[in-house]
């Protein structure tokens, strides 16, 4: 079970320090919510700062691309340093070329799912991808209420790997927390995403471990 703790509710006027914080609390990814402000109505970070925290973590650098046209910036978000870069399917008029596109610059390539949109969008593309990543909320904000109508589609999700013996990871992102991560896991998911569970809390180390402990 890998944790990512999401950056969007850190302080960052110190985000350096609060990458580091987690990265010593036992964090697997640092999740990195990209916005712009039309596929959803907020505007966070852009390559630039990714740029800025690649050399002060040794963790993976997972970057979540809410952005309409993603083509457009997927180099950019490469040559920043990212490990992973996950692109909307909803965002994508041409899904298999931007996944091939993300996979030409070395970078792992994920697809993500609003939780209205069906598990079958994936079925053609999934033996080409590193990662599914699942929203548990409507993107575009932290700190929002885990939408349970989604657990079934973890279950899909994994038995499509399963049935296909692929190796791609199952990620949930939205309203992650000690209480939901369980339902998750049981159903299949091996990353979880955490932004306000984790950075909310003082001791990022203990909200870390109480994630994980949750799902034993
Ligand atoms: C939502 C983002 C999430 C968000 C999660 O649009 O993709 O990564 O930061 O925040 P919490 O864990 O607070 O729901
Ligand atoms: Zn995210």
């Amino acid at each position: 079970m890998k944790i990512a703790p999401s950056i969007l509710s850190a302080d960052f006027a110190r985000l350096g320090d609060e990458i580091k914080d987690v990265e010593a609390g036992g964090a697997d990814y640092i999740h990195v919510d990209v916005m712009d402000g039309q596929f959803v109505p907020n505007i966070t970070i852009g390559p630039l700062i990714v740029e800025a925290i690649r050399p002060i973590t040794k963790l993976p650098i997972d970057v979540h691309l809410m952005i309409e046209d993603p083509d457009k910036y997927i180099e950019a978000f490469a040559k920043a340093g990212a490990d992973y870069i996950s692109v909307h399917a909803e965002a994508c008029r041409h899904l298999h070329r931007t996944i091939h596109h993300i996979k030409s610059l070395g970078v792992k390539a994920g697809v993500v799912l609003n939780p209205a949109t069906p598990v079958e969008t994936i079925q053609h593309i999934i033996e080409d991808i590193d990662l599914v990543l699942l929203m548990t909320v409507n993107p575009g904000f932290g700190g929002q209420k885990f939408i349970h109508s989604v657990v079934p589609k973890i279950k899909q999700v994994s038995d499509m790997i399963n049935e296909r013996g692929l190796n791609v990871e199952v990620e949930v992102d939205g309203g992650i927390s000690a209480d939901t991560a369980k339902v998750c896991a049981d159903a299949g998911a091996n990353v979880f995403v955490a932004g306000s569970a984790i950075y909310n809390q003082e001791d990022r180390k203990s909200a870390i471990e109480k994630i994980r402990e949750s799902m034993i």
